[in-house]
């Protein structure tokens, strides 16, 4: 018999191919009763689908932003779905400690982790998730990972909301008007491994979508507020994740090349600040291995590995 998750999955895809479909049709197709049919429309319904009930049958409104298993059925990972959760890094520890990939997404977060131990808000609107992978390469080239996974985000952002997304080191993802400059999204990476060999990295993602900006961070926006209405939240996660897949396979330079395109902090005054002290200097490139290569007023040329970055208003070399 079939499991009743995947006659609900098979419903909706119904309801998602048929402009208009009956009961009966459907109870047909699928070999079950129009009770059940009907019991599975309700859930759905419950799950916060529009389901129109007309004479002829049953019509979706296509228009709602809903993330659940379901509407994540198609991804190539499995997926963990939470209404509410402390941070979705938790959930994706225990996960990777199992041996598992997977994507953890939540609605909203009480306890979301920003980097540098920050707290991240995270309403109802956004997307919050973390993906947990076992990546083949060494501890060494685990860098590549926040770059992969900002610039995957960044080209999400473009293909589904239409605005250009820029990158600020070491990895938020940035919306620019004239000369103001807003984050939209930020990357958290966690990885355990030895130096050979990856466990499992979890790399945390944080899109400002359909939500509220907190007042307490007015340096940061949302695409909702950029470009004045809702978006799928659904159309981004798969299409971010269908970039991530193919960066995953580039070779390092591609992929630094790529993020250096679309990089608001070459070439630009930066100040650096990491729990060790401040720096300030220009950015010049990214190294090999993945750093900042910041010239020093005093022409010392520096690799900066981690820390914020604020961009300096003066721009002259
Ligand atoms: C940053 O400080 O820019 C990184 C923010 C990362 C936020 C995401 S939201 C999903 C995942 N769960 C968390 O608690 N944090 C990351």
């Amino acid at each position: 018999m079939k499991k009743s998750k995947h006659t609900k999955q098979d419903i909706l895809k119904l309801l998602k191919t048929n402009k208009i479909i009956s009961g009966e049709k459907m109870a047909q197709i699928l070999g079950i009763s129009r009770t059940a049919v009907w019991k599975h429309i309700n859930d759905l319904k419950r799950k916060g689908y529009l389901i129109e009930v007309t004479p002829k049958g049953y019509t979706l409104i296509n228009n709602v932003d809903l993330l659940n298993e379901e509407e994540l059925a198609d991804l190539p990972y499995k997926v963990y779905y939470y209404k509410e959760i402390t941070s979705t890094m938790d959930i994706a520890k225990e996960i990777a400690e199992k041996g598992e990939e997977a994507l953890i997404i939540a609605e909203t977060q009480t306890k979301g982790k920003g980097r540098m131990g920050r707290f991240w808000y995270s309403p109802k609107g956004g997307i919050w998730m973390s993906l947990v992978i076992k990546p083949t390469f060494s501890l060494k080239e685990v860098y590549l990972l926040t770059y992969m996974a900002s610039l995957a985000t960044a080209l999400a952002i473009e293909k589904i909301a239409g605005i250009k997304g820029y990158l600020k080191w070491p990895n938020d993802i940035i919306y620019k008007e004239n000369d103001e400059e807003k984050k939209l999204a930020g990357i958290l990476l966690e990885v355990k491994g030895e130096i050979d060999k990856i466990n499992y990295a979890i790399i945390g993602i944080g899109i400002n979508v359909n939500n509220e900006i907190s007042s307490f961070v007015p340096e940061a926006t949302s695409l909702k507020e950029i470009i004045k209405k809702e978006l799928k939240r659904k159309d981004i996660i798969e299409e971010l994740i269908k970039e991530f897949k193919i960066l995953l396979e580039m070779d390092s330079v591609k992929i630094l090349n790529l993020w250096k395109d679309k990089s608001l902090t070459l070439g630009r005054k930066v100040k650096i600040i990491h729990p060790e002290g401040e720096k300030i200097g220009f950015a010049l490139d990214i190294s090999d291995d993945g750093a900042l290569i910041l010239k020093t007023e005093n022409e010392k040329i520096l690799k900066i590995y981690s820390g914020d970055c604020i961009h300096l208003r003066n721009l002259t070399k």
